[in-house]
């Protein structure tokens, strides 16, 4: 049986402001790019489609598009899905724990941005497993997550915060949760376009918990990185973890 979700705030934060913010005054060119230089040479061999999951408006699937990739991009909702210029484009809607796709369909997936652990545990682990049966033997997984005890940290020192960026306002706010080991924020965007105010919860796990998940659920991890610089992963620092890993079998 699966647990009750807790991903009820995901509707309130992923919506057409929120596309509007992170191509806006959030958006991270040259982060971007480097996520996709990396997300490019790690799927350069794959001889088959790839699977950007939570692909939101198409951040990493468009340029990798544009670079010869065969990306298909999943997300719960389809208005940013929409947003994707429509030449090219391959998206379907779906919710990362049942994808609607054959077994072995993909040569590769990936999976970045904080995109990983929006559910309870069981719920997380479900994903692995999921993905592990769309991905064919051999196949490659790019994960990024951050990583439990530095990230938590910095969470805990975390001040309320407000911006001006790019003619937005924000207000954030952030909380570590121990008993559910579970980042939570909250905060409010305001721009000409409007306001919302939104929730967000991550659970979070450190990176060897995460890499004996990702074995059970069928992958075997065969680099870890600290970034998308190749910055070796060091676990008192690094506050995310970048796994690549192989479908096993
Ligand atoms: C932090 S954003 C990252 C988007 C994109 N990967 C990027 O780096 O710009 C997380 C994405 O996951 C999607 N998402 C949220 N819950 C989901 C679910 N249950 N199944 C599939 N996608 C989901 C959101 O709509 C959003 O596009």
């Amino acid at each position: 049986m699966t647990e009750p979700t807790r991903d009820d705030w995901a509707p309130g934060f992923f919506t057409p402001l929120y596309a509007r913010m992170y191509r806006g005054p959030l958006f991270d060119a040259d982060g971007t790019e480097r996520e996709v230089a990396f997300l490019a040479s790690r799927f350069a061999d794959c001889d088959g489609p790839v699977l950007d999951v939570g692909c939101g408006f198409g951040r990493h699937a468009v340029p990798l598009r544009k670079r010869g990739h065969r990306v298909v991009g999943t997300d719960r909702f389809a208005h940013l899905l929409r947003e994707q210029p429509a030449r090219g484009r391959r998206a379907v809607a779906a919710d990362m724990r049942t994808l609607p796709f054959a077994d072995g369909a993909f040569a590769g997936l990936y999976c970045v941005f904080n995109t990983f652990g929006y559910f309870e545990h069981r719920d997380n682990q479900r994903v692995l497993r999921e993905w592990a049966r769309v991905v064919r033997p051999g196949g490659r997984l790019v994960l990024q997550a951050p990583h439990r005890p530095v990230m938590a940290d910095i969470v805990r020192e975390h001040e309320p915060s407000q911006t001006f960026m790019g003619g937005a306002t924000m207000s954030e706010e952030y909380a570590y949760d121990g008993r559910r080991r579970a980042m939570l924020g909250r905060g409010v965007w305001q721009t000409s376009a409007g306001e919302q105010s939104w929730n967000f919860e991550l659970r979070l796990y450190a990176a060897d918990e995460l890499e004996k998940e990702l074995a059970r659920a069928g992958w075997q991890v065969i680099e870890c990185h600290g970034d998308y610089d190749e910055t070796d992963f060091d676990d008192e620092e690094s506050a995310h973890v970048v796994f690549v890993a192989q479908r096993k079998g």
